[in-house]
């Protein structure tokens, strides 16, 4: 049973949305709000912001990554902490001499005091927490879920629009097999009055149960099969690409890959004056490249550099 994070996050693991409530989320946000302001006013350019001296962070990712590996480690060491990093266990730790996932935790907890681990198969998280006994950040489990980028993508949006309630949003890609998508929506569905429209290929749509189940959450979902059925002025897009890796028939996948795509032209038609687009990244096409000077595109930008602000709050609030 993953402890739940009411306002106190000291020695907490991370492993879902679901852990959190909407108090514990504003009062991430405010902390990271504080190191953002503090960062960004050049208060510790040129000196390191101490409050982790003398701590250590695991960082184990089973799948490749750009943002998620590099903003923790940069987020741990902005805080004055260290890193031992392995960016692919399965060939560089005893993995691959057949160490189990478990004994790999118990052995990383000896040395460090805080894990941030990435793996291809959904539930690994949740099983790695049961046996460590340091804190464990899920930094994506297969398509579960990816909890740190749900709440940096949330930021993101706090951030424009001074509220997390009301709010209506597009989410268009692979709803099947995206676990940013699977978080944000567990994470919009904490605050009341969400309306989150998905729109996909069918057989990318989010399995029946799953669509149940956040429903039942409290956030409103409504699919749709077309770029034209979009809504206007929407608060933020939230596009994703179609997961290459979780396709068995790679034939299938070339296909669905490029079903919809952001154009600069579908921005000037359907988008609103103040609508946020979002990508968690990477991008393999499916976000045309003249998009990427609008104002309203933050994916290469405040959202992939809050993700950094996002993750040191975070560690900050568990290990202080
Ligand atoms: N957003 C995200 O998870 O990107 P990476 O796979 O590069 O970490």
């Amino acid at each position: 049973m993953l402890r739940p994070i009411k306002n106190n996050f000291k020695g907490k693991d991370v492993v879902s949305l679901d852990q959190f409530d909407s108090q514990s989320i504003i009062r991430l946000y405010k902390e990271t709000a504080s190191i953002k302001k503090m960062f960004e006013k050049g208060r510790f350019k040129n000196r390191p912001y101490k409050i982790l001296d003398g701590r250590i962070a695991g960082l184990m990712f089973y799948e490749p990554s750009t943002r998620t590996f590099s903003s923790n480690s940069a987020a741990f060491k902005r805080l004055g902490g260290q890193t031992v990093e392995h960016q692919n266990p399965l060939v560089t730790s005893s993995a691959v001499k057949g160490e189990t996932m478990e004994d790999t935790t118990m052995m990383m907890e000896q040395y460090c005091d805080i894990l941030v681990i990435r793996h291809p198969v959904k539930g690994t998280l949740a099983k790695v927490a049961q046996v460590a006994s340091i804190p464990v950040i899920n930094a994506g489990d297969g398509i579960g879920e990816h909890p740190t980028q749900a709440l940096l993508d949330m930021f993101t949006i706090y951030e424009k629009f001074g509220k997390l309630t009301g709010l209506k949003g597009l989410m268009a890609g692979d709803m099947l097999n995206g676990r940013t998508v699977h978080s944000l929506i567990r994470g919009l569905s904490i605050f009341p009055g969400n309306t989150v429209y998905l729109l996909s290929p069918k057989s990318l749509r989010l399995s029946r149960d799953e669509f149940k189940l956040y429903s039942q959450m409290g956030v409103k979902l409504v699919e749709i099969n077309s770029l034209k059925q979009i809504p206007v002025d929407c608060h933020f897009w939230y596009w994703t690409r179609v997961q290459k890796e979780r396709f068995s028939d790679k034939k299938v996948y070339e296909k669905l890959k490029l079903s919809f795509i952001l154009t600069k032209k579908l921005v000037s038609e359907k988008a609103g004056k103040k609508t946020l687009l979002m990508h968690p990244l990477p991008r393999v096409g499916e976000i045309e490249i003249a998009v990427d000077g609008d104002p309203r595109a933050v994916y290469l930008t405040t959202e992939a550099k809050n993700g950094m602000y996002v993750r040191m709050a975070l560690f900050k609030l568990i290990l202080r």
